[in-house]
């Protein structure tokens, strides 16, 4: 089969999914269609893209013949709501890709996860941070010891203010922070220094943000089993005028050769010799990394390959954001393997 002949049926066809469509198209995907409760959404989408097939039932899109991938990018607020479309597209032998956080607690992930091996079938949470533009060009840099030397520490920050509205679902849920976004870190820094050994995180809360639940801003300390260090700091308090949101939140991977200071778009790389590159990054997260990491999943598909982000592998990556709110409510470091048991 070529790349274009793996279908892809879009379940959910909301705010992000139009970033999955633009991406989709910048690499020469097929999209069979759509389909969303509201079917006032479908015809949106389909307008707008012209998608060939709409349907206000999953099960429909996911027993068109040309579907052979599934697209799951409803909200993962609940588990009744991403539970019955994993286990039919399952169930009809369909590969599944899924929107991060694959979900926000890890007993709901082993559900998903075991339902996808009830079936034998491949799942690949969309993880995108791994391939957004500045991301992939920082690897590089990252993999060649010349350059970097033996890396030790990595910090990310994203520093902004987070004003959902009383009705949206997004931030409702008291993992928000952790789930919604730190995901997209924890998923990073695993895919760059392998697993975490262990985790240490403090919590706050901005009482003003009413229409947030929970905390508002996490620092999370990661040691890794290779023995290097990473701090997550995820500020949505933030009111003041040095924003780094989300998706250019502001990353930095020392080694004792070089650094690296970069975002999506942007990056720095400075050794120790003296040299300096600034390299021009081509694309942006949004529609560039949606594009990048359906065409991994469906390139290792085609070629029967292992892909990045497997269900599996992100278990661990789920099991930090578990870890993160055991070790703020008890104050003390948790080791992720254990509760992955
Ligand atoms: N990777 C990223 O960078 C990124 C960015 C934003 C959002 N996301 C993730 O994408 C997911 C969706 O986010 P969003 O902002 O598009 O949400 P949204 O609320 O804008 O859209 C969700 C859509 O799903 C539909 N839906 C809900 N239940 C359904 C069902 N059972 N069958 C069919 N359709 C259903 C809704 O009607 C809605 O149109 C979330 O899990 C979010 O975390 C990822």
């Amino acid at each position: 089969m070529a790349r274009s002949d793996w279908g892809i049926g879009l379940v959910g066809l909301g705010g992000i999914s139009r970033h999955h469509l633009e991406g989709y198209a910048i690499q020469g995907l097929k999209v069979v269609g759509g389909a969303d409760i509201s079917l006032e959404r479908a015809k949106l989408a389909q307008e707008q893209f012209k998608l060939p097939f709409i349907t206000d039932d999953y099960r429909q899109l996911i027993d068109h013949p040309e579907v052979k991938i599934v697209d799951i990018i409803v909200p993962h607020d609940k588990l009744e709501r991403r539970l019955p479309i994993v286990e039919y597209a399952a169930s009809k032998g369909k590969a599944i890709f899924i929107q991060k956080p694959m979900m926000p607690y890890l007993d709901w992930a082993k559900k998903l996860v075991e339902t996808v091996d009830e079936y034998g079938v491949p799942m690949m949470v969309n993880q995108n941070s791994i391939f957004a533009p500045g991301m992939l060009m920082a690897e590089y840099y990252m993999r060649d010891y010349d350059i970097m030397g033996r890396i030790y520490y990595c910090q990310i920050e994203n520093r902004a203010w987070v004003n959902p509205g009383q009705d949206a679902w997004v931030a409702k849920d008291e993992r928000w922070v952790q789930a919604d976004m730190a995901i997209h870190h924890f998923a990073l820094v695993r895919h760059w220094f392998g697993d975490v050994k262990s985790v240490y995180a403090i919590l706050a809360r901005d009482k003003s943000q009413e229409f947030v639940k929970g905390d508002t801003v996490g620092v999370v300390n990661l040691v890794f089993k290779n023995g290097i260090r990473a701090a997550i700091i995820n500020n949505w308090s933030y009111r003041g005028n040095r924003h780094r949101p989300h998706s250019i939140e502001e990353i930095v991977v020392q080694g004792d050769r070089g650094v690296i200071t970069f975002d999506s778009e942007h990056i720095h790389v400075k050794c120790a010799d003296g040299r300096e590159m600034t390299p021009e990054v081509h694309g942006k997260w949004f529609p560039d990394a949606f594009g990048n990491s359906m065409a991994h999943f469906v390139d290792a598909l085609d070629n029967r390959k292992p892909f990045y982000c497997s269900a599996h592998d992100n278990l661990k990556s789920v099991a930090i954001i578990e870890a993160v709110y055991i070790s703020a409510k008890e104050n003390r470091v948790v080791i992720p393997d254990e509760l992955l048991l």
